[in-house]
């Protein structure tokens, strides 16, 4: 497998000139890793890069991993192992489901995925170490990836996003799910650079989350704390929970579009540069050269777009 399966010199840096920000010497850049692919889009490469050379280099069949009915992962991992060569299994969440049931799950089968439907009761059980074990005696030489690509390969991945930075980035901000992604900046950042991340599921222990796999990564509490120092976490941007999203966070993409040609999703991004705008309000920030990480997640936009009868988009 080659291991620039993704070209990632694609997700150019680009510079965003916000006039009130500009004005107080606030320097924003936004790290486009949303251009590396359509479907294998902002972390998913990151994420899965690591597994699939593990794949290869274990001489793994191929790969199995869990997803919902939209899962941006899900997508991903499918358009990855198709384009590598992999033979893949999705366990997909919802036993009432098929193929044909959207749009994510029917380009997932076209990929060639072998999609298998689960009880919400049966998926529950994913990240169940017993569990695993007993898909692995029935998918023999099967590579397990977890839901969301958040393991420590995944977390090995999205550190290597610092090697395509070449200016002095005093913020970073990033939107959280399964704190893969920010576990991996959090690792591979210069040590003045404060991490600041925008959890999209309410109620949330981002703090915990995070520490517990970095506990597992680092082998070490203390040293999980100290990294920990360098984080801030802010809440209060979830519009709702996961998957939730109101007018105005619709009117904020595209005005936000309009603006800067920069698209965001609702889901993720949208949430993550909304809530960095707002905190970019505070004085401390002057003068500061401030880094967002675009995850991707644009590919949702079409459904949410035809849902709500809008368009993202224009200019
Ligand atoms: C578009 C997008 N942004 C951000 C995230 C959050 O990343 P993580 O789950 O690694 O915290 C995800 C989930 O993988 C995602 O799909």
């Amino acid at each position: 497998m080659n291991e620039q399966l993704f070209d990632t010199t694609k997700s150019i840096l680009q510079h965003i000139d916000v006039p009130h920000l500009s004005k107080r010497g606030v320097q924003l850049f936004v790290k486009r890793d949303d251009l590396i692919h359509t479907e294998v889009s902002g972390n998913k490469w990151r994420k899965l890069k690591y597994n699939l050379l593990q794949v290869e280099q274990g001489n793994y069949t191929g790969l199995f991993t869990f997803g919902g009915a939209y899962s941006n992962h899900l997508l991903a991992t499918a358009s990855a192992a198709n384009k590598a060569g992999f033979p893949v299994i999705g366990f997909v969440r919802g036993e009432e489901l098929t193929e044909d049931s959207n749009a994510t799950l029917k380009r997932c089968s076209e990929l060639g995925m072998k999609l298998i439907f689960l009880s919400r009761e049966e998926y529950g059980m994913r990240n169940d170490k017993q569990y695993i074990v007993e898909i692995k005696a029935e998918y023999t030489n099967y590579f397990f990836v977890p839901e969301g690509g958040g393991n420590y390969l995944g977390m090995v991945g999205c550190q290597e996003i610092w090697k395509e930075i070449d200016c002095n980035i005093d913020h970073v901000f990033v939107a959280q799910g399964t704190t893969a992604t920010s576990c991996g900046l959090l690792l591979g950042k210069p040590e003045h650079t404060t991490l600041h991340v925008i959890p999209v599921l309410k109620g949330f222990d981002a703090y915990a989350e995070m520490y517990a796999k970095l506990k597992w990564f680092l082998f070490q509490d203390e040293l999980a704390s100290e990294l920990l120092e360098g984080v801030r976490i802010h809440s209060e941007y979830h519009f709702g929970g996961y998957g939730k999203y109101t007018d105005e966070l619709l009117s904020f993409i595209q005005k936000t579009y309009n603006s800067y040609q920069l698209p965001l999703d609702p889901i993720y991004t949208a949430k993550a540069f909304y809530g960095m705008l707002q905190e970019l309000a505070d004085v401390s920030f002057n003068n500061k050269t401030i880094l967002f990480v675009h995850t991707g997640g644009i590919q949702v936009c079409k459904e949410i777009e035809e849902k709500n009868n809008l368009k993202l988009f224009t200019n």
